[in-house]
């Protein structure tokens, strides 16, 4: 984004869905960026937003305790869309009526649409959305008039178009809510003016500049796993401080097979990137931490710390560096619970960190983009399609493949198994590629035979989904064969396991990863 490109700023109150409304934005090529509601007016007047947007929120807008905003907000001339929170809050501050409804709405909801609306034109007059709210609007402020409703809702959606504002109880922004985009987007082109001129490359170019500004000459460290977050944010990063950025590779020995070794050949001195590259084999380490722990979150928090020991090790080594960076992506965001959502998972690089951190500061570029935007940047900053289209692996590695104790002998089998199954997917010929397909060790063991011998060894769990945005995913249909293929090869070929299983969870209410 260049400083006079059009922008939308969305205004944080405290929804779940936050970052998908910028998302949404993004996607009408139309930069967005999102704020807590503690943003002064004068910073969003400094900004020149070509619109602003309320965001949904827990809070219930008459208790006093509430995030509220200054009303000369609405008075600027710059259109406002208001989302569930977001319109009760409009509404409020306008001298309307808002109280708990008598019915409440949760989920897909049928709403009657007045098209003659700039934000419903070209919808369905009866369309499908996304309600989920307690609240309603009682009575509309003055100079307003309703423009959706439902059977239960007299207020899905109002208006005062002479001073540009606009709300929708139900959430244009989550795809359940089926003309959702066509609303934002009319939101954005019609009603903002908006040209639509951002594109991913804008993102890179800005992002670029604010890392010289904020690092200068300093010295900078980059954990980088060879996974598409953390290469992409290496290789932006060296465009903006070249050598002063020195990237870390930290082989804890809970990599995929031959792993360590792919990652040394494409940023290593023989790799054809530029960079200073350190590798660093710690697997023992590791495996001693890790010696007795089933927990899953303590797994995690127990890795993310180690990372955390080793990069500072290393940053001594170097010396006198003050950033460490990391290729967080926002769904790792969400799901740490550092927004206002519950704690999924403490995702290493967020939440799994120790709290006490020996850098000055820690740099995350693509902390605001989803995955798939991720792959974007890296396109745009030339890397090879065989590296931006790779599939996730999670910080932690097989540390959260490995059901309860990880072990170097656990590691051994699900490495081999994970190369069995990802080669035979690689060469099906499938009517869809999954988003993330891996295997995992159960942590159970089972009774078999093989040949005229009893075994008691492990399952190996082999999961596969489809998946855009890793928020949601959905059991990916791998042909029968080859899962009998996999099984046949997994048991034949991995001493230790007797069993293979695949899972069908999809997420919710199963996560990606086992752990
Ligand atoms: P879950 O298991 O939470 O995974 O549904 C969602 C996506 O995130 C990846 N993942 C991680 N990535 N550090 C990461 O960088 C982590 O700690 C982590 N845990 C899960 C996972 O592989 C999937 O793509």
């Amino acid at each position: 984004m260049t400083a006079n490109e059009e922008k939308i700023i969305v205004l944080d109150f405290g929804g779940q869905y936050n970052q998908l409304i910028a998302r949404c934005v993004r996607e009408c090529n139309v930069y967005a960026e999102v704020h807590p509601y503690t943003m002064s007016l004068d910073q969003i007047r400094d900004m020149a937003p070509k619109g602003i947007i309320f965001t949904g929120g827990p809070n219930s807008v008459y208790e006093e305790s509430s995030p509220h905003y200054d009303r000369a907000i609405l008075e600027l001339g710059i259109p406002v869309l208001g989302i569930c929170y977001g319109s009760q809050l409009m509404a409020y501050m306008l001298g309307g009526k808002v109280a708990t409804a008598p019915i409440s709405e949760y989920g897909r909801t049928r709403v009657d649409v007045d098209t003659s609306s700039k934000l419903f034109h070209g919808i369905e007059e009866e369309t499908d959305v996304w309600m989920s709210h307690t609240d309603y609007i009682e009575k509309i402020p003055d100079g307003f008039r309703i423009t959706a409703h439902s059977s239960v809702c007299p207020v899905a959606a109002m208006e005062d178009p002479d001073r540009k504002l606009y709300a929708t109880q139900f959430h244009p922004e989550v795809t359940h809510t089926r003309e959702g985009k066509k609303i934002i987007s009319n939101f954005v082109y019609t009603i903002c003016g908006c040209i639509g001129t951002w594109k991913i490359d804008s993102f890179v170019e800005e992002k670029i500049r604010q890392i010289k500004e904020t690092v200068g000459d300093k010295k900078a460290l980059c954990a980088l796993s060879g996974g598409v977050d953390s290469s992409v944010a290496a290789v932006l990063m060296s465009k903006a401080i070249g050598k002063n950025l020195t990237c870390v590779f930290v082989d804890h020995g809970l990599l995929r097979k031959d792993e360590g070794d792919h990652v040394e050949e494409v940023f290593g001195p023989r790799g054809k990137y530029d960079l200073n590259f350190i590798r660093v084999n710690a697997a023992d380490r590791f495996y001693r931490k890790l010696s007795g722990v089933e927990e899953p979150e303590q797994k995690r928090k127990i890795i993310g710390e180690e990372f955390i020991r080793v990069f500072e090790e290393q940053a001594k080594k170097i010396g006198a560096v003050d950033y460490l960076v990391q290729g967080t992506i926002y769904p790792d965001v969400i799901e740490s619970g550092l927004g206002k959502s519950a704690v999924i998972k403490s995702h290493h690089n967020v939440g799994g960190l120790p709290d006490c951190v020996d850098f000055k500061e820690i740099i995350e570029p693509l902390r605001m983009l989803f995955k798939d935007e991720v792959r974007r940047a890296g396109k745009e900053l030339g890397l090879p399609d065989s590296l931006v289209r790779r599939q996730p692996f999670p910080g932690p590695g097989l540390g959260v493949r490995i059901v309860g104790e990880v072990t170097a002998d656990k590691v051994r089998m699900v490495q081999e198994a994970d190369a069995i199954f990802r080669e035979e997917v690689d060469k099906a010929v499938l009517s869809e590629r999954p988003g993330q397909y891996f295997a995992a060790l159960s942590n159970m063991r089972s009774v078999g035979v093989m040949g005229d011998f009893r075994t008691y060894d492990y399952a190996v769990v082999l999961r596969a989904v489809n998946t855009t945005d890793f928020m949601t995913a959905e059991c990916c249909n791998i042909p029968f064969e080859v899962l009998q293929t996999c099984m046949r090869r997994i048991i034949n070929e991995v001493k230790g396991v007797n069993r293979v299983m695949f899972d069908m969870t999809s997420k919710p209410p199963g996560t990606i990863e086992l752990e």
